[in-house]
Order: structure tokens, then sequence, then C-alpha cells
């Protein structure tokens, strides 16, 4: 199985991302925007692990459980590709989301699981071999205003079902209250 463990969207901000995504598809002349169901913001990826491999990541998942925390969005940006640009939203600074991810990392890693080296960037995909006027600005898309309180994570399950990318929910652990 495919899996990665991710912060999940509530519906008001899943809608004003919808809205940048919506602006982005506008001006886009080609690409393939995030489905609405898939936005989450991923903390670790674990990519292919044996089922028998979930009850160590649950076991590293609550152990790297901590204060509830905010998390607000930035504005978009892109990496460049030669088939087409990837866009995605930043997220803005927050202290608990970096120790978070520090936290899992490690527990994985003591756990067995082998994480990628690089530095955590966080990040959300709005669209990927995105083909934008070469004037398209980032800032003209509309910003997403409301925070996201994250309360849990979730390890996700991602498969192709009838050639349609689908992410699917396995176990969240809840985060502590303040
Ligand atoms: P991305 O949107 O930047 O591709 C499911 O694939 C989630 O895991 C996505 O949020 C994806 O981020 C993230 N991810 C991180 N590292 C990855 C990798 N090496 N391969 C695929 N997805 C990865």
């Amino acid at each position: 199985m495919r899996l990665f463990i991710a912060i999940e969207f509530g519906d008001e901000v899943k809608a004003a991302i919808c809205a940048a995504l919506d602006a982005l598809g506008a001006a886009a002349e080609r690409g393939r925007l995030t489905r609405r169901e898939n936005l989450h913001l991923t903390l670790a990826f674990l990519g292919d692990v044996p089922a028998s491999g979930v009850s160590r990541i649950r076991a590293a998942m609550r152990r790297s459980s901590g204060p509830c925390f905010d998390l607000r969005f930035d504005g978009a940006g892109r990496f460049k590709r030669r088939g087409g640009d990837i866009w995605w939203l930043g997220v803005r600074y927050e202290a608990e989301l970096y120790a978070l991810e520090a936290r899992l990392a490690s527990n994985l890693r003591a756990e067995g699981f082998e994480l990628e080296q690089r530095q955590f960037t966080p990040h959300l995909t709005l669209g990927r071999e995105m083909r934008l006027p070469p004037d398209f600005d980032g800032d003209r898309l509309p910003a997403v205003e409301p925070a996201q309180s994250v309360t849990g994570i979730t390890l996700f399950k991602s498969e192709r079902i009838s050639g349609v990318l689908t992410y699917t929910g396995i176990c969240t652990t809840t985060l502590k209250m303040k």
C-alpha cells in the first residue's frame, strides 16, 4: 500500500482553496488540478508499505501527538517543470507544525521506516503539469483566509481507482487540546 500521513481540511478551508483552484483552472491553458476530495497537507510520505506495517505506523503516530494548533495559508507559487509546472499553496510558519513533523519523522524512523532526507517544505499541491500564460501572477489567485484548526493527523492510502487518484483515510490520531 502506498501510504502517507497528512493533515485534513474542513469544509470552510476547502471552499477557500477551491476558489483558488477555480481561478487557477480558469487561467490555465492546460494542466491537472487537484481534486477537492484530495486536498491535504502531507507531513510524512511512507511510500509502499505492507499491510502488516500499519500497526507500527499507528504507534509512531500516537507517540508523535502534541498540542493542537492553527494552520494558516500563504500565497501560491510554482515549481518550474519542462512538461508543465507544479502550482502549490504555501503555509505560514507555525512552530508546532514543524515540531509535529519532526516528532513524526523521528518516531517513524525508530519503527524502521525509511523517509526521504530532504527538508520538510510544507505545501499543498494545487495542480500539476500546468501551463499558464507567461504573465500570469500567482498573487492574482484569491487568498485562502480561513485558518485550519489542526486537531489530528491521518494515515492515508493512495491508489488509482478506475484511473482516478484516490486517497482513503485509514486511521486518525488526535492531538492534545491546548
Ligand atoms: P506532492 O503533492 O508535493 O506530490 C501523496 O502522494 C502525498 O505525498 C502528496 O501530498 C505528495 O506531495 C506527498 N509526497 C511527498 N513525497 C512524495 C514522493 N516521493 N512521492 C509521491 N508523493 C510524495
